[in-house]
């Protein structure tokens, strides 16, 4: 298996199945850090650097959580704006992380274009991990949702999923590469002008996962072990910013997940995720019932960024 030490973490392309595994690994192994609300000194040397050119609650704050956990420092901007890169002087992704590396040891980014993660990645030193990038990846939050899969259902082989949303977002394209290291038949479910692109389907099909379409969910979900969720009102991921204007629309009913709709047509033990921020597909009458699982998923998600922090910055081997 490939060291973690000193890796980047851009893309769950080419990731191996054994790399999966050591990941969850390490973060079973770090969990009672965070369920026991501790902080330790694992990482006491070590700075994380955040360099957010987009909105983000979880995904920043999970991986600050995360370091502090482990007793590291965290420095960094959640608003590009009050940088060089956000001003007058528009400074390169080149130039702007040839300063980052010299003020912490790992790198945490999220841009709005798609790519800029594995152009930093390029110049640095100290390895970036990708935290969304444009309509790219988003590599920690489905290694999160995996982690949750494997806690809540004690396995990720032999499981169907369905996966329901935008499937121009950055979650399916990292959820699409890694259902190749795993024997698990996947549903997509999206709208016409938001389904999966010819591109991304050949990828699928040459890294050989066993997917279909679906046109309404209620066609497919009383088979679906997992059922993850994104939306489908949502903003334009290639911006930096994309204020709300006015009413937003409803999601239509094919991708919308109700109390009703799990009562009467899901598996009693299927588990219903979202990595959140939602607007209206899954209701909050949803949240107390036992199909949910997305808070234990946000829990999962500072667990899984202490795990690669660990890793990456070879503190877990
Ligand atoms: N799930 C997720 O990426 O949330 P944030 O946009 O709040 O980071």
């Amino acid at each position: 298996m490939r060291s973690f030490a000193g890796r980047d973490i851009l893309s769950l392309k080419e990731f191996e199945r054994n790399e999966f595994f050591r990941v969850f690994e390490a973060a079973e192994k770090l969990e009672p850090i965070a369920r026991n609300r501790r902080n330790t000194d694992i990482l006491k040397e070590k700075t994380l650097v955040t360099a957010f050119y987009q909105p983000s609650t979880r995904t920043r704050l999970a991986h600050e959580a995360a370091m502090i956990r482990l007793g590291g420092q965290v420095t960094g901007f959640s608003d590009a704006k009050n940088t060089r890169a956000g001003d007058f002087y528009q400074e390169s992704i080149k130039d702007t992380i040839k300063m980052l590396e010299f003020y912490g040891d790992v790198v945490v980014m999220r841009h709005f274009q798609q790519g800029a993660p594995h152009e930093a990645a390029k110049w640095a030193s100290i390895p970036i991990i990708n935290g969304g990038d444009g309509w790219g990846e988003h590599p920690t939050q489905i290694l999160t949702d995996l982690y949750t899969v494997l806690r809540e259902k004690g396995r990720i082989d032999g499981l169907n999923w369905v996966a329901i949303g935008d499937m121009r977002m950055r979650t399916m394209h990292s959820l699409g590469y890694a259902m190749s290291q795993f024997d698990c038949p996947i549903t997509f479910i999206g709208p016409e002008d938001m389904s999966l692109t010819d591109d991304f389907k050949a990828e699928l099909n040459q890294y050989s996962v066993n997917w279909s379409e679906a046109e309404h969910v209620e066609q497919v979900i009383g088979d679906a072990d997992v059922i993850l969720v994104e939306p489908v009102v949502q903003p334009d991921y290639t911006k930096s910013r994309d204020e709300r204007s006015g009413d937003v629309a409803m999601t239509p009913a094919n991708y919308k997940i109700t109390r009703e709709l799990l009562e009467t047509k899901a598996k009693s033990d299927a588990i219903l995720l979202h990595s959140l921020p939602r607007m209206d597909e899954i209701p909050p009458d949803v949240d107390i019932t036992r199909w949910s699982r997305y808070w234990q998923e946000a829990f999962n998600g500072v667990v899984m960024r202490m795990a690669l922090l660990a890793l990456v910055l070879g503190e877990m081997e």
